[in-house]
């Protein structure tokens, strides 16, 4: 099996789901973070078979709010002085800022660079959520 040294300070995102992790990585944007970063496939688990893992040796602090609309089952583990300080399991939002664009052609949002949208979680099981401005739902779809 590959082996990946621990960490001195960073982020692992462990347990993602087999096939996965590409996809993350891709989301976060870790192409363009300047910090040693890897991804891990197929790693043999007991829990899940397997598994996908990324380890960000960062000071950065990332969008785990959106991690969670991404793959709301991934556990993340906070490393500082080599020790591990925090680890917690990722759920789906309740409100998401960015990442998701309103489905209403006609809202606000569409035209005109604001800042911070929040959108709402409406039904988890779909991951529907409502547009602060106009109300709308949009569902989250992956790309
Ligand atoms: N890790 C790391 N550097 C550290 C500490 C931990 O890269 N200084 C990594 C480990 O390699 C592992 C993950 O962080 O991939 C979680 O570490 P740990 O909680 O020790 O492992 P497990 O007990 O297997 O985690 P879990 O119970 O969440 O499955
Ligand atoms: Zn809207």
């Amino acid at each position: 099996m590959i082996n990946v040294s621990k960490l001195k300070k960073g982020i692992v995102i462990d347990h993602i789901e087999e096939g996965r992790g590409y996809y993350i990585f891709k989301e976060l944007k870790l192409n363009e973070i300047k910090d040693p970063v890897v991804l891990m496939q197929n790693i043999p688990s007991r829990k899940m078979g397997k598994k996908d893992l990324i380890k960000i040796e960062t000071d950065l602090d990332l969008d785990l709010n959106a991690l969670g609309l991404i793959n709301p089952n991934a556990t993340i583990n906070i490393v500082k002085n080599g020790e591990l300080v925090r680890k917690f399991k990722l759920t789906l939002p309740k409100k998401v800022s960015g990442l998701l664009v309103c489905k209403n052609p006609r809202c606000i949002t569409q035209s005109e660079y604001i800042p911070s949208i929040d959108f709402y979680l409406v039904d988890e099981d779909k991951k529907t959520y409502r547009c602060e401005y106009c109300d709308t739902y949009t569902t989250y779809m992956e790309k």
